[in-house]
């Protein structure tokens, strides 16, 4: 039996998997500079974030309609139910889709179609979190946010991504700001290829709950004392910094220091799609290179409901069902 977890940092354009993209490029016209699947496949090795960004956004021009962003998100869901995952957290990122002309409404409406009722047909409860990408202005992160009033109440809340280094939290103040006013929780990517001073800046200037990535606080052992005493999730994607070269093996990847050092880390997949493997990849392959034991295993589980956006009585329903896993 799979064991029961949260996701908790998972993009859902991430999720594209070559034969879907086909499949929408051919449903909606759209030329692809690829042959063939094979040939696209093959074109998923990065040097670093990148280089793996320019294909994400490249690829997402592929959707296009509100019925293709429901193809997308059932996929990913129907996948997720067969790794043991119970309740998603899942990142969208609609400046990549008004961009190119998507009305915000189409994305959201496509994502909702298959999420409204995930838990009745998939068992898998599911919020929504809206990323700005921080390599565009703060002007239009405000405008996206403002975009999304009127869906409120699909969204749990707002997330940064996209060209770390750079485009430091501050520059999003304002519209964080707003945000909370808005009633929605926090998160951002930070301390990925960024550094730690970063994470920092997320949780001072943002105020955000949870922490995407952030591997690189270990290169601060004074943050990690305040992570540690203030109960800071980290969700943590070990195949993602693998394939973008944040670590050099999976072997190398500091999960098992965070664990030891009482770090609230967690296991997720990014961008599964093109980083090799789902969350039970993502767990198998750390328990295998790192040895994990049964209790750190536990212990990650646990973490995950722990860390998610869940009311106490959920939470304690998905703790239960981890207590009762045997590892
Ligand atoms: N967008 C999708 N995946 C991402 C990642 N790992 N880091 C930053 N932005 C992203
Ligand atoms: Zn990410």
């Amino acid at each position: 039996m799979l064991v029961p977890k949260a996701e908790l940092h998972l993009h859902i354009e991430g999720t594209l998997e070559p034969e879907l993209a086909f499949a929408l490029a051919e449903r909606n016209g759209v030329a692809l500079p690829f042959a063939s699947v094979e040939e696209l496949r093959a074109a998923y090795r990065f040097e670093d974030l990148q280089s793996f960004l320019d294909l994400y956004y490249r690829l997402t021009d592929v959707l296009r309609t509100e019925q293709d962003f429901a193809d997308l998100a059932e996929a990913y869901l129907a996948r997720a139910r067969a790794e043991g995952v119970r309740h998603a957290e899942i990142f969208f990122d609609p400046q990549a889709h008004t961009a190119r002309g998507v009305p915000f409404a189409t994305v959201i409406d496509g994502l909702w179609k298959a999420l409204h009722d995930s838990e009745e047909r998939h068992g898998i409860s599911t919020g929504l979190i809206l990323c700005f990408l921080r390599d565009l202005p703060a002007e239009s992160a405000l405008e996206t946010l403002r975009a999304a009033e009127p869906y409120l109440d699909r969204i749990v809340a707002v997330g940064l991504d996209s060209a770390e280094v750079g485009h430091p939290p501050a520059k999003f103040a304002a519209v964080y700001e707003r945000a909370r006013e808005l009633g929605l929780r926090a998160v951002a990517h930070a301390g990925e290829e960024g550094p730690a001073a970063y994470v920092a800046e997320a949780l001072d200037v943002l105020g955000v709950e949870r922490i995407d990535h952030g591997i690189r606080v270990l290169e601060d052992p004074a943050l990690v004392e305040r992570l540690v005493r203030e109960r800071i999730p980290l969700t943590v994607c070990p195949f993602s910094n693998v394939r973008l070269r944040v670590v050099d093996r999976l072997a190398d990847h500091p999960l098992r220091r965070m664990l030891e050092l009482g770090l609230l880390a967690t296991v997720n997949s990014d961008d599964p799609a093109y980083f090799g493997g789902y969350i039970h990849e993502n767990f198998a392959g750390v328990r295998d290179a790192l040895g994990l034991t049964a209790a750190e295993l536990r212990t990650l589980a646990r973490n995950s409901f722990e860390a998610a956006f869940l009311d106490d009585d959920a939470r304690a329903r998905y703790l239960a069902e981890v207590d009762a896993h045997s590892f």
